[in-house]
């Protein structure tokens, strides 16, 4: 055993996908339809798993995607749920959220029975006690590359509207060269990475560490 095992020996148990690596690629049965993961290239994608089927917090995050899918589909965003449940629940579940709800769960939700997924994705919750998926999003981009990860227990429901945000900085900077400051929203301004050299520095002033880009991003 290597030091760092003798320090983190679970570590090997939990695979842990990071910022920048590939997204595993996956083909599975969904409400819509097969889907394979790599057919949605060209699309940012935001993979969004959930403990369990029929339970409250999950349907209040439904709901509230749902509400503004569209926003995402304009955003050039494919939503996918998934759990590890059946997809016969995933169909009888938005089957009653449009009945007691009225509001229909378009996007696909993907089966993963055998948990395939959820382990390539670390999304197995070790805390539980059965084999929920924890409330984790990955964002991928155009390219299949992780963006971002967000990882929330069962107990606590994801922001929807923060998750809006999290999408639109990661494209707005996502030609590199801007970055998106605590709060960023569409249309304010985008920050330029620090001044590295004694010039610009000089050019720029005392605020050298924090120089707003003179454009504004949409
Ligand atoms: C919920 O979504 O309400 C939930 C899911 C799993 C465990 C606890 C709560």
């Amino acid at each position: 055993m290597t030091g760092s095992d003798a320090q983190f020996p679970d570590l090997d148990s939990h695979c842990v996908l990071k910022i920048g690596d590939e997204a595993p690629d996956f083909s599975a049965r969904t409400t819509q339809g097969p889907l394979t993961l790599s057919d949605l290239r060209g699309k940012w994608v935001m993979l969004f798993a959930h403990p369990a089927d029929f339970t409250p917090v999950c349907t209040s995050e439904f709901l509230s995607l749902s509400r503004v899918a569209d926003q995402f589909e304009k955003m050039n965003c494919v939503l996918l749920g998934l759990s590890v449940d059946s997809l016969p629940a995933h169909i009888a579940w938005v089957e009653a959220i449009y009945r007691e709800f009225g509001i229909r769960v378009t996007f696909p939700i993907v089966e993963d029975a055998s948990m395939a997924i959820a382990r390539a994705y670390g999304m197995l919750d070790p805390l539980a006690e059965n084999t929920a998926t924890v409330r984790a999003v990955h964002v991928i981009d155009p390219a299949g590359m992780i963006r971002a990860v967000v990882s929330y227990p069962s107990s606590v429901g994801r922001s929807v509207a923060e998750l809006l945000r999290l999408l639109a900085a990661l494209q707005a900077v996502a030609e590199g060269n801007r970055l998106a400051p605590e709060g960023w929203a569409p249309g304010e301004g985008l920050l330029l990475p620090a001044a590295e050299t004694e010039s610009e520095v000089v050019a720029t002033g005392p605020a050298w560490f924090h120089r707003v880009a003179g454009d504004a991003a949409s």
